[in-house]
């Protein structure tokens, strides 16, 4: 009976060995010392997204929460490591993952770096996921609210990451609302495909994206990043 207990509920020093080995990995990756597959990685962190998307019903989603961008797709963890080395986020930076899906940007960040994390993400199921693995591992630099990112207070943020989730509608609406952000702080974007579009053509934005390296090179909707030039600016 008590080991039985036992193995239900792990004492605070398994969960603390098994949070170290798997920061350690992580860094390991995001260092290039070691080569380990996206599935791998979920793994490490139990995320089974397969297997919750199937909870996901989208036509009561749509009627639910409105006509929005819900489909979900991860971002690889390769490109990922780009974004966390081209951003270095310090101690007094929080980064706003705009439809975090399940979190992996974010696990990924509270994991190797400094700074806080949030995810806003709009359907239910994937942020219960989402704070069940963060509870888990007990990241207290790490949170998630469920909500239209359109309807949602970004004030704290100072970095945001868009995979594409929005619809132009939504994203214009956020964008007014980093606009004025912007006015009070410096705000950097990285986006990741067709929201590219959209930041490239904002005024009150600077591309930053560094030179491409090695064989890969810079494209229209790959991870591109932005930053808001100062207040005073006339834009
Ligand atoms: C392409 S997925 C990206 C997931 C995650 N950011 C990643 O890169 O791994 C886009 C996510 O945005 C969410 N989404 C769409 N519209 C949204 C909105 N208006 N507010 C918050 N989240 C939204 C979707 O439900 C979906 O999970």
């Amino acid at each position: 009976m008590k080991s039985a207990r036992k193995h239900l509920r792990p004492d605070s020093s398994h969960l603390k060995q098994q949070y170290e080995s798997i920061r350690k990995t992580f860094i390991e990756f995001h260092e290039f010392k070691r080569r380990i597959g996206d599935s791998k990685l979920d793994d490490l962190l139990s995320l089974k997204m397969k297997i919750h998307e199937t909870s996901v019903n989208y036509v009561d989603m749509l009627l639910e929460l409105g006509n929005e961008k819900i489909e979900h797709q991860a971002t690889p963890y390769q490109l990922i490591r780009k974004l966390y080395t081209w951003v270095a986020p310090s101690r007094s930076d929080t980064v706003y993952d705009i439809g975090a899906g399940y979190g992996r940007v974010l696990f990924y960040g509270a994991l190797t770096c400094k700074g806080r994390y949030r995810g806003i993400e709009l359907v239910p199921q994937r942020v219960v996921e989402s704070m069940r693995i963060r509870n888990h591992l007990r990241l207290r630099n790490l949170d998630f609210i469920q909500g239209n990112a359109a309807c949602t207070d970004l004030q704290m943020a100072t970095i945001f990451f868009f995979f594409n989730p929005l619809f132009s509608d939504t994203l214009k609406q956020v964008g007014r609302q980093i606009r004025s952000l912007a006015k009070t702080k410096q705000i950097r974007i990285a986006s990741l495909a067709q929201s590219n579009d959209y930041f490239s053509c904002q005024r009150w934005l600077r591309e930053c994206t560094p030179p491409a390296t090695g064989k890969f090179s810079n494209t229209r909707y790959g991870l591109r990043l932005f930053r808001s030039i100062a207040a005073d600016s006339p834009y």
